[in-house]
């Protein structure tokens, strides 16, 4: 008879059949069985009971900044971050110093997260006018999450704002090309409109998204090439979306779904600064219909660090962007508590629907073969988020000092702990995903 290495037992489970109370056997870092274990042989047992046991998030979206910007985060503090906040794979952005635009770029990420990550990773390949041609090599590369093109400036250089060259990328390669949606002309446009912070939804204003999302939709069309949209904001993109889910997912983050203008900007100024904005209510009352009528695919955090000082320049030297990543799930497990979405629906947004969308082989499901990455969640703990707890190098959160419902308090990669009870455990030993196969 088989003996485990790990077996967590009594908890209640969230499976791709449902959210069940149930047992998970675990050896060599993988699931092995799920289901009654209680006369099963381990070498460990671990009681669940009382705690919700949800596959390990999956965040493909966040920024680390290394090389280059160390001085906000680096691999080693942003994952470090991410096992605190039950995420357990992460998907990072090119829009580092260099931007990672080249195979050396992607391979020198990937050696220094084999070093210094916390959780396992893969790193998008930035596209650019001068390697348009040649995404389809780097997209195969260990390592590589896929592609990914700024239509609109954002922080830093990456910009693909021809189409002539949209089109070249889109027939490069055959995975989902993931894309931040703003459309630069009219964001050239509009720049004199951006005067004080509240201005900033004004400035990159809805018709931006909406009109650069339809573009886009039109040329993945062309390219027959799949697209993800990256952080959707506004109502106006919701019925481009919905009508194009042959050939597009997209992703929407927590903080649209929890701040709104001109509130937000009120409180917490250029703190609350981020590209694309977080808008007035009725683009996020739009977003949350999206969620429930199951439109959208994933949340990623758009974990995109500044340090206070960056952030505290006067508007419009202020840089976008906020932490995310260990609030991702905290914040999506208060929404559950105060009944916006069901837990099921959070499992499938941080789990099963980037495993499907991306073609994670090994990750995303608690289910038998695949890798033993469980995020250990108490839906009765009620925390204060701090932003003295935050792992992030920049130390400050948009969310400090609010009160959730709802909290992961165990993160387990490959059936190791990583993090417990607000604790690292052992040392960095996150691994390259696989990314890119077809599966279900
Ligand atoms: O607000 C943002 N910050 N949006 C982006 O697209 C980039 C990000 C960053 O890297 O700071």
């Amino acid at each position: 008879m088989i003996s485990y290495d790990l077996v967590v037992h009594g908890g209640t489970v969230a499976t791709p059949s449902g959210i069940v109370r149930t047992d998970v056997g675990i050896k060599d870092g993988r699931i092995e069985a799920v289901g009654d274990l209680g006369s099963a042989t381990a070498a460990e047992k671990l009681s669940a009971r009382g705690l919700h046991v949800l596959p390990g998030v999956i965040d493909s979206q966040v920024h680390f900044r290394e090389p280059g910007l160390t001085h906000k985060e680096d691999i080693g503090s942003g994952s470090a971050s991410a096992a605190m906040g039950g995420v357990t794979t992460f998907f990072e952005m090119p829009n580092t110093q260099p931007n990672t635009t080249t195979a050396e770029a992607l391979a020198w990420k990937v050696r220094r997260a084999k070093e210094t990550s916390w959780v396992d990773f893969a790193f998008y390949v930035g596209a650019s006018p001068e390697n348009a041609d040649g995404l389809g090599l780097l997209e195969g590369l260990e390592g590589c999450a896929g592609v990914k093109v700024f239509l609109g400036s954002s922080t830093g250089t990456l910009l693909v704002d021809d189409p002539a060259v949209l089109a070249r990328v889109l027939r490069s390669g055959t995975r989902r090309v993931a894309c931040h949606s703003e459309l630069e002309s009219r964001l050239k446009e509009r720049k004199e409109l951006a005067k004080t912070v509240h201005d900033h939804p004004v400035w990159r204003d809805e018709a931006c998204a909406v009109e650069s999302t339809r573009r886009l939709l039109e040329a993945a069309r062309a390219a027959k090439r799949p697209v993800h949209v990256l952080h959707v904001t506004t109502a106006g993109e919701i019925p481009l979306l919905e009508a194009a889910r042959d050939i597009a997912t997209f992703e929407v983050c927590p903080q649209h779904l929890t701040l709104e203008a001109p509130d937000c900007y009120d409180r917490l100024g250029t703190f609350a600064q981020m590209n694309p904005p977080i808008r007035e209510g009725r683009h996020r009352a739009a977003l949350w219909d999206a969620v429930k009528r199951g439109l959208v695919d994933v949340l990623g955090s758009d974990h995109a660090p500044h340090t206070r000082e960056e952030k505290a320049k006067p508007y419009p030297a202020s840089p976008s962007g906020m932490p995310g990543v260990q609030t991702l799930l905290p914040l999506m497990l208060n929404h559950v508590h105060e009944g916006r979405l069901p837990l099921e629906r959070v499992v499938d947004l941080t789990a099963h629907g980037p495993a499907r969308i991306f073609g994670l082989p090994t990750k995303g499901r608690i289910e038998v073969g695949r890798d033993a990455d469980l995020t250990l969640v108490d839906l009765k703990r009620e925390h204060v988020i701090t932003a003295a707890e935050q792992r992030t190098r920049v130390g400050w959160s948009p969310f400090d000092g609010m009160k959730v419902t709802g909290y992961p308090i165990g993160t387990l990669l490959r059936g190791q702990f990583v993090m417990r009870e607000g604790v690292l455990q052992g040392k960095p030993g996150g691994r390259p995903v696989q990314v890119g196969a077809f599966v279900e």
